[in-house]
């Protein structure tokens, strides 16, 4: 086995999940941020996501990788560490470090205990001489570098920030923003950035993506009123809320929503929280790039973007990018 140390919890409190959901369904748009999506139940229910017909992200990132990981791998030195911030069950990763040696130390950061977990398992047999250090916190956190570096060994000069999956997408420009810019301070003056992002393509590509025949995304997505009845003693009645995924085109993303099917009032710890017929709780953002509108949200970060690697169709993009 390697050689892995215990999981650290590094920045996630309690009472958090409480306040962020009554503060977003306070909003007037009401809202709720999507990495709470990651109980048990939703890691089990994205894993099935991405293996859906319809849901070209994951399948076409991963035939990237099947590409050209070995040339990746080529442009990078020896002795990285690498981190891998929201790494869920850590498969992409196994292609990098396949074709890396001596990889200092590989630092998987979640929030959900339940897909760090699963990559643990998955990867810690793959790779018996690498150095894992799970950590278990929120990489949207204001003090997430100072946290994170306290709690791992980093070298502060060359590390990898492995970012796949289009996770930056999650996130409105400003916020993209700030991640990168904490990225960019992770890697160190050295180090590497590498981002997979999903690419702006036909309408319909994208709005089936997030809204199989199979009903799986909408699971998925009425799994978080699940977990607010679980463990924030809710009383959300599933049936009452439907699934939509709608494209934005102003801001060049999708958007899913939860749509109240009446009006009717939902007790939160106490709470009540009142929906009109048809209004909407906005759980997800899945913003899409266009190779130049990236390059200038990077640059925003003091990245530069150096090398890029895509499918044939130009569904989805592997960014390098160093700090500037
Ligand atoms: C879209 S999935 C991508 C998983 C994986 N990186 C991949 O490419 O298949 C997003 C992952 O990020 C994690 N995540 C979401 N928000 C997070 C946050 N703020 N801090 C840490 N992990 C987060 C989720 O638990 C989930 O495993």
């Amino acid at each position: 086995m390697s050689q892995l140390t215990a999981i650290k919890q590094c920045n996630i409190t309690d009472t958090e999940f409480l306040t962020d959901v009554l503060s977003g369904l306070a909003q007037q748009q009401k809202t709720l941020p999507c990495k709470y999506f990651y109980d048990d139940k939703g890691a089990a229910l994205f894993e099935q996501i991405t293996s859906l017909k319809e849901y070209y992200v994951t399948r076409t990132e991963l035939a990237i990788l099947e590409d050209y990981s070995k040339a990746i791998a080529n442009m990078l030195p020896e002795n990285l560490s690498i981190i891998e911030p929201g790494c869920g069950s850590g498969k992409k990763v196994a292609y990098l470090l396949a074709h890396m040696s001596n990889v200092n130390t590989f630092v998987p950061f979640e929030i959900s205990s339940e897909m760090l977990n699963y990559s643990l398992a998955h990867l810690s047999p793959l790779f018996p001489e690498l150095s894992i250090s799970p950590l278990l916190g929120d990489f949207t956190h204001s003090q997430m570098v100072k946290q994170l570096t306290k709690d791992t060994s980093l070298d502060s000069q060359t590390n990898l920030v492995y970012f796949p999956g289009s996770t930056l997408g999650n996130f409105a420009p400003v916020k993209a923003i700030e991640i990168m810019n904490n990225f960019h301070r992770l890697c160190g003056v050295n180090g590497y950035v590498l981002i997979g992002i999903d690419l702006v393509k036909e309408r319909q590509v994208l709005l089936d993506a997030y809204n199989d025949k199979a009903g799986i995304t909408a699971a998925f997505n009425k799994n978080l009123l699940q977990r607010i009845n679980n463990e924030l003693n809710g009383t959300f009645d599933l049936d009452n809320f439907s699934h939509e995924s709608r494209f934005n085109e102003q801001h060049s993303r999708i958007e899913m929503h939860l749509v109240s099917k009446c009006d009717q009032s939902v007790v939160i710890n106490n709470q009540r929280v009142d929906f009109i017929k048809g209004e909407s709780i906005h759980t997800e953002n899945s913003h899409k790039y266009t190779l130049e509108s990236f390059k200038q949200l990077a640059g925003q970060a003091n990245l530069n973007l150096e090398r890029t690697w895509q499918d044939d169709s130009n569904y989805f993009a592997l960014c390098l990018l160093r700090p500037q």
